[in-house]
């Protein structure tokens, strides 16, 4: 059970209402926030405890087994109206906090989430220190939301600003990706079996192949995305994060203190582009009117809040290379964009072709992993057909969690919270790791600024710009993108 007073700026958000306040809950349901925990939510608006209170039951009630089970969890929570710019309301906070660590005997440990825009955290963390909210007392962690900057340069100014208030061990950068069962799930696939452990290499993998596919377009964030684009909303930190775990050599032990330094070498070894690199090896797309599930979609230049004649990247593929000794030259190709054909995350490993004895052209083994809708792995094998003939067919082993493990299976949000109030560092984002990514992000932005790489066009309801598919060949393979049929 935690001691803790959790204090939540962007109380009244969408982020807070669907993530936060359903994971406190599942933890609180679980019994590691118990009595001694309390929650200050704080926003602009001029909210009662009351009202808040009952924001957080409606964010709830689909979760809690009684009315009384959510009123008591919801008693746990106060409200500040707060503007985060005047120093003044920083001292009625720390007045606050101050009688919630002594009401709930909290030890004065201390969690601060900011859930709102990045241009206000060195503000917030600043006055967190002037106002001696962080005092030195208890534990004090920092949880903060991506984008972590929106370049190298800005990323570095945001984390000289944190770093006056909070240590690196102290900050926690939230990539939800690394929260989600089968992210983690990889480290086990791959340090757990020995099958996979001792050709995870280049000499037995052919290539690496990363899709994080989406239908859904910029639903109402189109004044955020035009500025963004799929480089850096979700290359720079989900794509990267996941191949650094994919990546890495193999920890010394699971704790933070051996695995993170592995991938942070990973990052590191990215190889950065040349120009002509860039160019041929990255595609930029952007979607165009058309049809998934029989239903039209408009294009996004015609989307609210997006430049009529926004050059914004709405689909990103191309190939990046990892120069260690055990991955030199192996392609990791990756793709993701809005508004394809299906919202479907995977990554398939592709072995070498075996020496062949039997006379025809063998299938590779491929092993999949199923990130979501579905969650599991398969492992494409060849095995005799059935017959009096000799003949190799690539049959399918195939695993997914049932629907009774998946109901009870913790929300990204749910462990990535659980593991800060633990204190443990191993699913965020380190300064070090966010640092490499946007010296490799910048480089390929400011090429496709200056439109050296030529905008791709794609129908919604694609998989993205044929180039992209182009990209592949040119490797001398393809794709893997079987149907995802799980009976
Ligand atoms: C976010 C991006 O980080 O991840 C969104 O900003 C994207 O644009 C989302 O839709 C995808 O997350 P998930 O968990 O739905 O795959």
């Amino acid at each position: 059970m935690t001691k803790v007073v959790i204090t939540i700026f962007g109380a009244s958000g969408d982020l807070a209402k669907r993530k936060l306040y359903p994971s406190l809950f599942r933890l609180y349901k679980s019994g590691i926030l118990a009595e001694n925990f309390a929650v200050i939510g704080t926003a602009r608006r001029p909210w009662t405890k009351d009202f808040f209170e009952q924001v957080v039951i409606d964010a709830i009630s689909n979760l809690a087994t009684t009315p009384t089970q959510a009123s008591e969890f919801a008693s746990h929570f106060y409200y500040q109206s707060h503007d985060v710019q005047d120093v003044a309301h920083y001292a009625t906070l720390k007045t606050l906090q101050d009688e919630l660590a002594e009401t709930y005997k909290t030890e004065h440990n201390k969690v601060f989430f900011l859930a709102m825009a990045p241009e206000f955290f060195g503000t917030i963390t600043d006055h967190l220190k002037s106002e001696q909210i962080v005092d030195g007392q208890g534990f004090e962690r920092l949880i903060i939301e991506k984008p972590f900057g929106t370049d190298l340069e800005t990323a570095k100014q945001l984390n000289q600003a944190l770093s006056e208030t909070f240590d690196e061990s102290q900050i926690f950068r939230i990539d939800h990706y690394l929260g989600k069962e089968m992210i983690q799930n990889i480290f086990a696939v791959r340090f757990a079996n020995i099958l996979f452990e001792h050709v995870w290499n280049r000499e037995f993998i052919d290539n690496i192949q990363i899709t994080f596919a989406e239908s859904i377009g910029v639903e109402d964030r189109g004044g955020y995305y035009d500025q963004s684009g799929a480089l850096k909303d979700m290359v720079q930190n989900h794509i990267l994060q996941v191949l650094s775990i994919l990546a890495m050599d193999k920890p010394a032990s699971f704790s933070s203190e051996d695995v993170l330094p592995e991938k942070i070498k990973v990052l590191q070894s990215l190889r950065v582009p040349d120009e002509q690199a860039i160019t041929e090896n990255f595609v930029r797309g952007q979607y165009q009117s058309g049809r998934i599930n029989n239903q039209d979609f408009q294009a996004y230049t015609d989307e609210p809040s997006v430049n009529p004649l926004s050059k914004t990247e709405t689909f990103a593929s191309g190939v990046f290379f990892v120069d260690t000794e055990r991955f030199k030259d192996v392609p990791f190709f990756f793709r993701t964009g809005k508004r394809l054909t299906e919202k479907g995350t995977r990554i398939n490993i592709i072995f070498k072709n075996n020496a062949n004895i039997f006379g025809e052209s063998l299938k590779p083994n491929i092993l999949t992993i199923y990130i979501q809708p579905t969650e599991g792995f398969s492992l494409q094998v060849n095995g005799k057909e059935v017959g009096k003939t000799f003949s190799i067919e690539p049959v399918k082993l195939d695993f997914r969690h049932d629907a009774d493990a998946l109901g009870n299976s913790p929300e990204a949000y749910e462990k990535l919270i659980y593991d800060v109030l633990n204190g443990d560092v191993t699913n965020f984002s380190r300064w070090q790791e966010v640092k490499a990514s946007w010296e490799l992000i910048d480089k390929i932005v400011g090429s496709w600024q200056l439109d050296k790489t030529p905008l791709q066009y794609y129908p919604a309801g694609s998989m993205g710009p044929t180039k992209s598919f182009a990209l592949l060949e040119k490797y001398d393979t393809n794709w893997i993108w079987q149907p995802d049929i799980w009976y």
